[in-house]
């Protein structure tokens, strides 16, 4: 068993796509250990995309991150890193493959419906920075 951490983005939740997304989460064999609805503030957006703090589109990133409720979740499953990427699909919602939840659920490339962690160091990140009881 793998965990790894997700986010249905502010886009998304606004949209009313959280109950589809969760459901889509829950036929595809996650189990959900741990599930929050909150806001993210802007000191936790910039540590949580600190890798792409020098890139062009950050501050849009945060703002956008920080712009209204998300909802963090804890997830379990075999190969659980790797399940989510797939199962999101790619990182821009016109290039996703037809079926994944981006595709369905995204609008543009800065606002993709969805967050997965990459790897298993990264997960491991993001897991203690939102769920630091989860062990
Ligand atoms: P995420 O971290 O959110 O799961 O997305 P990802 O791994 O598929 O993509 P990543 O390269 O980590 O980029 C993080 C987020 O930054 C936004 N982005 N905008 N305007 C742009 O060219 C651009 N490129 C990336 C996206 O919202 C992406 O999810
Ligand atoms: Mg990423």
């Amino acid at each position: 068993m793998e965990r790894t951490f997700a986010i249905i983005k502010p886009d998304a939740v606004a949209a009313g796509h959280s109950g589809d997304i969760i459901r889509l989460i829950e036929l595809n064999g996650f189990s959900i250990l741990r599930l929050e609805k909150r806001m993210i503030s802007k000191a936790e957006a910039e540590t949580f995309y600190g890798v792409h703090k020098e890139r062009p589109f950050f501050g849009e990133l945060v703002e956008y991150m920080t712009s209204g409720p998300v909802i963090v979740m804890a997830l379990e499953r075999e190969n659980a890193i790797a399940s989510w990427r797939e199962l999101m699909g790619a990182t821009d919602p016109k290039k996703a493959s037809l079926g994944s939840l981006r595709r369905m659920f995204g609008t543009h490339i800065g606002s993709n419906a969805t967050h997965g962690s990459d790897a298993p160091e990264t997960a491991a990140f993001e897991l203690g920075l939102f769920f630091p009881d989860l062990h």
